[in-house]
């Protein structure tokens, strides 16, 4: 059966490292059927909408949506889009490739982040001149749905490799905000409990600095939303910059895959952005939609890459995106 992917390029370097991610795609042998559509901030300044009907709903009706950047509509655009695909979990795993200078090349972690609620949900309000407030929601259903996921995904063995005790970690800061993340923590720790997986915890704080210092003790993370997004960010730091990251948007039947990083203004448009973060959204695609053999094909071929090069100048080469992205499709 043909998978209709959506392809929304945005702005920035995601008109340079999408295309790239597609011409991977294009050259397996899956059946896919690609359908353009438009969001950003240029779909804003041509049509008064960032992010248009049209878009979201090719998004919502297709299999998987591959997405790139936008630049300040970003929130206008990507938090609907996450919601059209009915995401309930964001996937950011941030791994250290041997060949590439990291600052903890013994990184290798899998963020699992509730994707629609905690402080992300949109509940702000002024209340007076002088005074805003903010309501964090938490569930139990998000909270379960996710933990079922993370049990599923360590017990498939999707983690890292070497995943200290095959469990997860939760992420929590339960010790202030009982009643939210309290019922965050021990829902997830409940489901760990039902389906025999090892969980383990850490006050979010604690995990902020335990995590540069010793990254090698974690594997598979899971965390409300805002954790995970802070989490995430910090651990990309670690595994050698945003041109390597990619990210998925986990819903039941639909999924949007995009790199961690934006628009990139400072080098858009001149053809040298780092296509691998994309190639590896595509990745997990590709395995999102049970091509899995052609996923862990396209990461081999990104790794030898990275390993003998091409390289674009955020990994201190001098290469294009299209002569990277040239390279991978020749492993492949
Ligand atoms: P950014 O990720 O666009 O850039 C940060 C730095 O990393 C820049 O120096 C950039 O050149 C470099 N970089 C990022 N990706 C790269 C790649 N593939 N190859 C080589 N170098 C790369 O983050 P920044 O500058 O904070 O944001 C720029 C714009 O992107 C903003 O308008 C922001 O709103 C938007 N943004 C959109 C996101 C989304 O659509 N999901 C996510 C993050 C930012
Ligand atoms: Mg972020």
């Amino acid at each position: 059966m043909t998978d209709e992917i959506v392809v929304i390029e945005g702005d920035g370097i995601g008109r340079e490292v999408v295309p790239a991610a597609v011409d991977v795609l294009e050259s397996l042998d899956v059946d896919f059927e690609f359908v353009a559509a438009e969001a950003g901030d240029a779909t804003r300044d041509a049509t008064g909408e960032a992010l248009p009907d049209e878009t979201y709903d090719l998004v919502a009706d297709a299999d998987a949506t591959l997405f790139g950047a936008a630049g300040e509509t970003a929130a206008d655009v990507i938090l609907p889009l996450r919601e059209a695909v009915d995401s309930f979990v964001n996937v950011r795993p941030a791994k250290a490739f041997p060949s590439v200078d990291a600052l903890r090349p013994e990184t290798d972690v899998v963020f699992l982040r509730e994707n629609t609620e905690g402080v992300y949900s949109g509940h702000e309000d002024r209340l007076s001149e002088g005074l805003s407030t903010l309501t964090r929601v938490v569930t139990s259903s998000a909270s379960r749905e996710l933990a079922e996921y993370a049990c599923d995904f360590v017990e498939e063995g999707r983690g890292p490799a070497g995943n200290p005790d095959e469990g997860f970690t939760i992420a929590h800061k339960a010790n202030v905000m009982r009643e939210t993340d309290g019922r965050f923590r021990d829902e997830v720790a409940a489901v760990a409990d039902e389906r025999g997986v090892d969980a383990d915890e850490e006050l979010m704080d604690a995990f902020a600095t335990k995590l540069p210092l010793d990254p090698g003790q974690y594997g598979v993370v899971v965390c409300p939303n805002l954790a995970g997004d802070v989490l995430s960010d910090l651990a990309a730091g670690l595994v050698g910059g945003l041109g390597l990251l990619p990210s998925a948007n986990v819903g039941h039947d639909n999924g949007l895959f995009e790199p961690v990083h934006g628009t990139a203004p400072d080098i858009a448009g001149e053809g040298v952005a780092n296509p691998t973060a994309a190639v590896l959204s595509a990745a997990m695609l590709l395995e999102y939609l049970g091509h899995v053999d052609e996923g862990q094909r396209v990461r081999d071929a990104v790794e030898g890459v990275l390993s003998d090069g091409p390289r674009t100048g955020d990994l201190g080469g001098s290469a294009t995106t299209d002569e990277v992205t040239a390279a991978i499709v020749d492993r492949l």
